[in-house]
């Protein structure tokens, strides 16, 4: 069966030494009071060599933000997925709607990111959504579909690997929540398109998960729908207090 997941999205947020308490923090939470679900925290490049080694790799799953579309040489300034997981890092998020909106990453770029994340063993947490004027239009299941479509290339057993993440775009750090009935609406569309794919038990298998001013106090709701797994936090997952109030929602 596919696990339920709460994953942290720390965007460019925490210095370094910043980033290092709040993961150590999070650790000696999450070992005093364990997780009933899958936690990652996906932090910056430079964090991850120096956050891999201080959380207990059986609770807390590390990643990073992005990767390069390329495997190595002259891209000044790129991080490839072999970097990533050369810092013990084992998850990656891919599609962000602010990758996409401001550094233009395509769908090809992103088919490139996630060949190159699943041949150097990492988990894409590939992200899908649409923005406020498509939701307004009606056309967030095309929006959704196509976005999808670019990962379809992948023969099942790759496919299998990824992590979804549906994240309304208007829904990012606006404090505006999808209804609970929108996100499972939402979410058995997306995981029927998997079936219509890879067949049933690729879709049954595949952890959706929900992103998008998620906080404490909405988890519980969001996480009770049958197709929504998990989600993916962004200004929550910077204070422990609150990503482990969501964590609680799968307790
Ligand atoms: P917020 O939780 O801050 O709305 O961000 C969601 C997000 O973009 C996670 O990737």
């Amino acid at each position: 069966m596919r696990k339920n997941i709460v994953a942290g999205n720390w965007k460019m947020n925490k210095n370094l030494q910043e980033g290092i308490a709040l993961a150590k923090e999070l650790n000696e939470t999450l070992a005093a009071d364990k997780p009933n679900c899958d936690v990652v925290i996906c932090t910056p490049f430079i964090h991850l060599a120096s956050v891999t080694p201080i959380v207990d790799k059986a609770v807390i799953g590390v990643g990073a933000e992005n990767c390069a579309d390329k495997v190595s040489g002259a891209y000044t300034g790129e991080v490839s997925a072999e970097m990533v997981a050369s810092t013990g890092a084992e998850y990656v998020i891919l599609g962000h709607s602010e990758r996409r909106a401001y550094y233009h990453e395509t769908v090809e770029i992103l088919e490139e990111k996630v060949k190159l994340a699943l041949a150097n063993n990492l988990k894409p947490i590939f992200c899908i959504g649409e923005v406020l004027e498509e939701r307004e239009a009606n056309k967030q299941n095309e929006v959704v579909a196509t976005q999808l479509a670019s990962v379809f290339s992948l023969s099942a057993e790759d496919f299998s690997k990824i992590i979804l993440a549906y994240e309304p775009v208007w829904a990012i750090g606006t404090g505006k929540t999808a209804t609970a009935e929108q996100a499972q609406e939402i979410h058995a569309f997306i995981r029927s398109l998997i079936a219509d794919k890879y067949g049933k038990e690729v879709a049954e298998n595949t952890s959706i998960l929900y992103g998008g001013s998620c906080k404490p106090s909405n988890a519980k709701e969001l996480f009770a729908n049958p197709d929504v797994d998990g989600g993916l936090i962004g200004g929550a997952a910077l204070k422990v207090v609150d990503f482990k109030g969501i964590i609680d929602a799968f307790k």
